[in-house]
């Protein structure tokens, strides 16, 4: 057995570079989905595991796996590792930061604009033949999106990212809710640090870009959509349960929001029963925030950086625990 073990398909440039450092691995190449139980079988005995967000990393599992020492997930969220547990075994655990950033707020942008300007409904009309003449009011009207106004939920790395493109894009006042201010945001494109009722009270659009947590879990229910404005469209490119999918739905059914547009979704890799059947308040899409060539290179060439510096006994770029490291 292994002392590495690659849970999925991390293309092959990235192991090729393990391949080249001599280190032993296995690899699912066919990129089988396993369960919990096949994962548990195939790492049995590795110190070092590369795995995506799909690969649930419970304490059950690292009790499972006694050898495990660090777990290098390919994305820079890391929710589906439990990393107090990861902590408390000893086990180093690390994401890919930074790379996505610009790729995932070009996704986030996208979306805004699909959704504000019905594109993928448009594309389905021209292909049913349905525009037969030019109208000056036509069934595909949308919604301006320069000058409106740009919520921000969580003024991180790639909320900042967006919120650029907005401001400096779009000429959109922005606004943002989060932990703390951010003052570089405030500098560059005059972003206004306001409560999280305020942003949703005043924003056309509001984007999700928190990291997903106890906290803020389900923070977008019924009493959330609420308190938005009924012409103001939702934007979450970050993680699904942050939205109550079933409250969505009827927020989309009653009006209370003019649209959404989604990558994550709460159940993922399913939507919730009824939110398929919304076709013009909705733009889904499958997960694809970070999804360019080059983006997935290098998030999976950070991953593979993380565990040749581990096996070299140096110390892994981009730590979530470094107390783990730091401690040994
Ligand atoms: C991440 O990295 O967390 C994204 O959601 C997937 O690329």
């Amino acid at each position: 057995m292994s002392q590495l073990v690659i849970t999925r398909n991390i293309g092959e440039t990235a192991v090729a570079k393990l391949t080249h450092a001599r280190l032993g691995f296995s690899h699912n190449k066919p990129d089988v989905s396993w369960t919990q139980q096949m994962l548990i079988a195939n790492a049995k005995n590795a110190e070092a595991l590369v795995c995506l967000l799909s690969d649930k990393m419970s304490a059950e599992v690292m009790d499972a796996l006694p050898n495990l020492k660090l777990i290098a997930n390919v994305a820079v969220g890391y929710d589906n590792i439990d990393v107090q547990a990861a902590t408390e075994r000893g086990i180093i655990v690390t994401n890919t930061p930074d790379v996505l950033t610009e790729t995932t707020a070009d996704l986030a942008f996208a979306l805004l604009l699909a959704i504000a300007r019905r594109i993928p409904e448009s594309d389905s009309y021209m292909r049913a033949e349905k525009y037969t003449r030019f109208e000056l009011f036509p069934d595909m009207l949308g919604m301006d999106v320069c000058g409106k106004t740009l919520g921000i939920v969580g003024m991180g790395r790639i909320g900042t990212a967006v919120a650029r493109r907005g401001a400096l894009g779009f000429s959109m006042p922005i606004l943002y809710c989060g932990r703390s201010q951010n003052e570089a945001a405030a500098a560059e494109f005059g972003a206004t640090f306001v409560s999280f009722n305020e942003l949703l009270a005043k924003s056309d659009f509001v984007s999700v870009n928190v990291a997903l947590t106890p906290e803020t879990t389900h923070l977008f229910d019924i009493n959330t959509f609420r308190k938005m404005k009924q012409t103001a469209c939702l934007i979450n490119t970050a993680r699904g349960p942050v939205v109550k999918e079933a409250d969505l739905v009827t927020a989309l059914k009653t009006g209370l929001l003019r649209g959404a547009a989604l990558d994550v979704f709460e159940f993922e890799p399913k939507m919730v029963a009824g939110l398929a059947d919304i076709h013009d308040k909705l733009v889904v899409t499958p997960h694809i925030g970070s999804a360019t060539i080059d983006t997935r290179h290098k998030m999976a060439d950070i991953a593979v950086n993380n565990v040749l510096a581990y096996f070299a006994g140096e110390r892994p770029l981009t730590m979530v625990n470094p107390e783990v490291f730091d401690n040994q």
